[in-house]
């Protein structure tokens, strides 16, 4: 296994960073989470922007080019000989002394890791998973920008903590004003009444690549779309509620808060737009 570490591929067991890093320090860095399918990363040049546009939020110099970025990822695809990966991209504002000025690092450290892609049980799309919505609430948009996705998760941590005590699959979080926001590392969807909800970008949320590719798909089926406020009583109400994120793609989601979601089982509208997930799989990989 070869990881690309600032300038060059090393193997796995050789792949460290300084205790220094204001990465580890601090958390001060930005990543990126993407999938390869057959060879090709999905969605690259969207990733690639906003970890760019992430970095920029923090005043991280990116180490390397647009164009230099996607040939690493291509490289790493090839170098490990993967088809089916998960690739993490990670930019840190780079070693430095101890001290929370960015001027103590004078280069950021760059990282990008190519794993095998290990798939979800089948069941989870089957049956779909369950959700909690938890005590934490997301960082406030004037403290930390959902937005940015920064190296600092503890948000995230802390209501992924919840839900697994509770028993569910993923966390949702709250904003200060009780509307829903997002999930720990997915976007959230319901159905209502044959419209299909989503929290709108303002309420606090990282806007996902995946989320904003199945708002499309859902003009395409013109299945009635809104980027809107939502709160924890429209969950309990819905017919159905879906997650996206890179990884899961279109998750079902059949309980929350250990209640049913409308009858239980996946819905018509989660599966339509999943079965349209894939078919554009094919075709932007084609590069139609
Ligand atoms: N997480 N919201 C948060 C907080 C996330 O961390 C993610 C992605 C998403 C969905 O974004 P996208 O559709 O672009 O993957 C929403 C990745 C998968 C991760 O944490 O590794």
């Amino acid at each position: 296994m070869w990881i690309y570490l600032n300038d060059r591929f090393v193997p796995k067991e050789e792949a460290r960073i300084s205790v220094f890093d204001h990465g580890f320090l601090y958390g001060d860095g930005v990543f990126e989470t993407l999938r390869a399918y057959r060879g090709k990363a999905f969605m690259l040049n969207e990733h690639l922007a906003r970890l760019e546009k992430s970095a920029a939020r923090l005043q991280i110099p990116m180490p390397v080019k647009r164009s230099r970025l996607s040939a690493v990822v291509a490289e790493s695809l090839e170098k490990n000989q993967l088809t089916e990966a998960y690739l993490r991209i990670t930019v840190s504002r780079g070693p430095g002394e101890i001290g929370l000025e960015p001027a103590l690092c004078r280069s950021p450290t760059f990282v990008v890791i190519a794993n095998p892609f290990e798939p979800y049980p089948e069941s989870f799309y089957t049956d779909g998973v369950s959700v909690a919505v938890v005590q934490t609430r997301r960082n406030l948009p004037e403290a930390l920008p959902p937005q940015v996705k920064s190296l600092n998760y503890l948000n995230n941590i802390l209501a992924k903590m919840e839900a697994t005590a509770l028993g569910a699959f993923e966390a949702l979080l709250l904003n200060q004003h009780g509307e829903l926001t997002e999930g720990t590392t997915s976007n959230v969807f319901v159905s209502l009444g044959g419209r299909l909800l989503t929290p709108a970008q303002d309420c606090g949320i990282l806007a996902g690549i995946t989320r904003n590719l199945v708002l499309q798909l859902a003009r395409e089926l013109k299945i009635p779309a809104e980027e809107t406020r939502l709160t924890a009583a429209d969950l309990a109400i819905a017919d159905e509620c879906f997650l996206t994120n890179t990884t899961v793609e279109v998750l079902p989601v059949t309980q929350v808060d250990g209640q049913r979601i409308g009858d239980g089982r996946p819905g018509e509208i989660t599966r339509r737009l999943h079965a349209s997930f894939r078919d554009s799989l094919d075709r932007l990989l084609a590069g139609r």
